[in-house]
């Protein structure tokens, strides 16, 4: 790692509108060392020996989940899962009271996932362990937005001036979000395409992004397509036509990603609705990095731990 005054020690993970672009820098250095444990055979360093981390999970998750239990556990920490369906919060024990309870034992940090949008901002106000936002409703996920840095910066060996097409639900989605601020901040030129009533309306405001009607003029030329998944269980209704008629207008296949670069890197959050928002040719073709986004996770949140618990080593 480079020379650096930049220090998140203590600091909550809330959001990537909060980080500047030294802090994303430093994580992604952090980053990069990280990865060469997760090479070893033996996957166990004690940078976090002592430190206790508890994830607190209100929402499904697969990815995120693990890679941070798999993350605290490569640096030595202990690290207790807690999930709504089999907790106290089954018994109607509120956020607080639940976030009180977990102070009390003596955690560290608490790395939560919550359908309300602020509900880590909330958590970070009253109570003292470090605050990790793993999802709040369509707001951030700040650990996404990062290990899709990493894994562009992988591959193209630089961040600034890329173009990236973002393409599809938006409006539902955290990961989006916590992209663009990311993306933009990194020096990345950010267009988006996707169904209009999936669009939010904030994004012609917001400096730095281009919104296309067609999918097909945010994808020309791209280095860089992140296909977002279709939130049909946050949609109330009115905004989605069939999932046929979808794939035929937004959906990412050979033929729309030909207009890309050839070295055009394919993400997507995960997990994938294909045949929808992505063929499985594009899914599993050789320009995805899908599967590397799930280990490059492990990676990131190894580097958020060790920075925000112990500071990391400053050169
Ligand atoms: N990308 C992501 O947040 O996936 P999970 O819902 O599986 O954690």
């Amino acid at each position: 790692m480079g020379k650096t005054n930049v220090s998140l020690r203590g600091k909550n993970v809330l959001g990537l509108a909060d980080f500047s672009a030294e802090e994303i820098r430093l994580v992604l250095e952090t980053a990069k060392e990280m990865k060469n444990i997760i090479h070893r055979d033996i996957k166990k360093v004690p940078t976090l020996r002592g430190k206790s981390i508890v994830t607190l999970f209100y929402e499904p998750s697969t990815r995120t989940r693990t890679s941070f239990e798999l993350a605290g556990k490569y640096l030595g920490a202990d690290v207790v899962n807690i999930t709504a369906g089999t907790s106290s919060i089954v018994k109607g024990e509120s956020l607080r009271d639940t976030l009180y309870t977990i102070e009390a034992m003596g955690v560290d940090a608490i790395v939560m996932r919550h359908k309300a949008e602020g509900a880590a901002e909330y958590a970070a106000r009253v109570v003292s362990p470090v605050i990790i936002n793993a999802g709040d409703g369509a707001h951030a996920h700040p650990s996404q937005g990062l290990l899709n840095l990493f894994t562009i910066e992988q591959h193209k060996g630089h961040l600034e001036g890329l173009k990236v097409a973002i393409l599809g639900d938006v409006l539902h989605s955290r990961v989006a979000r916590s992209d663009i601020y990311g993306m933009r901040k990194m020096g990345m030129e950010v267009h988006i395409a996707g169904p209009k009533t999936l669009l939010p309306r904030f994004l012609s405001e917001e400096p730095g992004i281009v919104v296309h009607e067609r999918i097909e003029d945010a994808i020309k030329d791209a280095d860089v397509i992140e296909v977002l998944r279709i939130q049909l269980e946050r949609m109330k209704g009115g905004l989605f036509p069939t999932t046929r008629e979808y794939a035929r207008i937004f959906g990412l296949n050979n033929e729309r990603l030909a207009l890309a670069k050839d070295d055009v890197l394919v993400l997507h959050p995960g997990p994938m609705n294909k045949g929808w928002e992505i063929s499985p040719f594009v899914a599993y073709g050789d320009n995805s990095a899908i599967q590397e986004e799930v280990q490059n996770g492990v990676a990131v949140r190894m580097a958020l731990f060790t920075l925000v618990l112990t500071g990391g080593k400053q050169e």
